[in-house]
């Protein structure tokens, strides 16, 4: 079966109480769940936070589909060995640790034709679905759509940051459309299918075990500034009605649960949501609409100035999973250096690169790349772009604009996993990059 969902566009807001219908006179008027939905449809709500939640962080939406959530055949293990949370126990090395891109299936004739699912590889985490706490973090590589396939997670809010090739998400809730340079958050257990309107399509993922991310508050920014509420999209509902058996196949529901992939038969495509209205939503967010915000006098900020989304935790400004963009902006800063300085910090840092050059590494950071730097690892500008911004002409402003690199950045250490640590595309000399800082102190 091939996607045939057509996206029926968006509405601007961030976590706002969304309605959308895709035939009118769905939504009822004054009741959730009257005696009897509209059009013979079935109501049904999903709950993304406590029901006792306060008000401003509750999260939920009500559903009217044609058929429960409930029906699918009985779940069975599902085998994706690349694809899962286990970080491991034993000791992790507090090495900097840099990898190539994953490579594009495809590329290699012998290779299998893969999915999103199917081309999703764990590179780090921490905490676990259990725990209801930490992050899990994943690139995938694709090149076919998911055909008969839909998936959900009900461990992880998912951040979808696409490096190459555009990405068609069909949801419970509607269709998004994103491209390199956007993002996408489709919450705790919203089913989806994913296609790849380019052929292939290669990315990041970042499962949020813990709080559902939200804006950072602005302290003296002021009311604007950072990522702005209204660049905010959540797609209005769109829906198939599509039975498995018209088509002559059953199709399959894949859940992720408690850390490993479960499989179950189903008849009917579970995007079949006809009307919805809620905050419990999928959304997108253009990250080149961002309000970059910086120094004008001297030094730099710390990097929590480009935070985009962030998912707290129940310590005061400590992010469960904070996620951070540096992109294109202009650099003022007098007498200052101006790449991002050494540092060591407490928190974990996963990095990688949508497009461009970062500004703290001359080489060896290409798009598709990423990088981890743990708890107290130090790291920075490597020599010869220390050299460079040492000597640089700081009386004129630097435009850095062809660039977007990112950053996870979660409070407790990233523990690679083991196939992460043994892959090929894994850059072993690394460590090399700050091997020709020069010794210049002369006493
Ligand atoms: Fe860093």
């Amino acid at each position: 079966m091939s996607p045939t969902l057509k996206s029926n566009g968006y509405q601007s807001g961030f976590g706002n109480e969304f309605a959308s219908e895709a035939i009118p006179g769905t939504l009822p008027v004054g009741r959730n769940s009257p005696q009897r939905v509209a059009h013979g449809l079935y109501a049904e709500q999903i709950s993304g936070t406590a029901f006792t939640a306060p008000r401003h962080q509750n999260r939920r939406t009500w559903m009217y589909r044609i058929r429960p959530a409930a029906m699918h055949g009985g779940f069975v293990a599902h085998h994706h060995p690349d694809f899962h949370n286990d970080f491991g126990a034993g000791p992790v090395p507090p090495d900097q640790l840099r990898w190539s891109p994953l490579p594009l299936p495809g590329t290699d004739p012998a290779a299998a034709a893969v999915d999103f699912i199917d081309g999703l590889f764990t590179m780090a985490g921490n905490g676990s679905p259990a725990a209801m706490a930490g992050v899990g973090i994943h690139l995938y590589a694709a090149n076919r759509d998911m055909i008969g396939r839909f998936f959900y997670d009900a461990d992880a809010e998912l951040l979808i940051v696409p490096q190459q090739g555009r990405l068609k998400i069909d949801t419970e809730l509607g269709v998004i459309e994103i491209e390199p340079h956007e993002i996408a958050v489709i919450p705790r257990g919203i089913r989806f299918r994913v296609s790849l309107p380019d052929g292939v399509a290669r990315g990041y993922v970042c499962e949020n075990f813990g709080a559902f991310l939200r804006l950072p508050d602005l302290g003296p920014i002021g009311s604007n500034g950072l990522a702005n509420p209204r660049d905010f999209l959540t797609p209005n509902a769109a829906f198939e009605d599509v039975e498995g058996a018209a088509l002559g196949q059953d199709f399959e529901l894949i859940g992720k649960f408690q850390g490993h992939l479960w499989r179950a038969t189903i008849d009917h495509s579970p995007l079949d949501v006809v009307g919805w209205h809620g905050n419990h939503a999928p959304y997108k967010y253009d990250l080149r609409r961002f309000n970059t915000i910086g120094s004008i006098s001297y030094d730099h900020p710390d990097p929590s100035i480009f935070l985009v989304l962030s998912s707290p935790t129940d310590s005061p400004g400590v992010g469960n999973l904070d996620f951070v963009i540096f992109p294109p902006r202009i650099l003022a800063m007098e007498n200052t250096f101006r790449p991002p300085w050494f540092h060591r910090n407490i928190a974990s840092e996963f990095m990688g690169l949508v497009h461009g050059a970062y500004d703290a590494k001359a080489d060896g950071f290409a798009p598709g790349g990423c990088s981890i730097h743990n708890c107290m690892t130090g790291h920075g500008p490597d020599a010869s772009t220390f050299e460079k911004a040492s000597n640089s002409d700081t009386s004129k402003p630097d435009y850095i604009r062809d660039t977007m690199a990112f950053m996870f950045e979660t409070r407790a250490t990233l523990r690679p996993t083991q196939q992460a640590l043994d892959a090929a595309h894994r850059q072993r000399d690394y460590q090399q990059c700050w091997a020709g800082l020069r010794k210049h102190f002369m006493s």
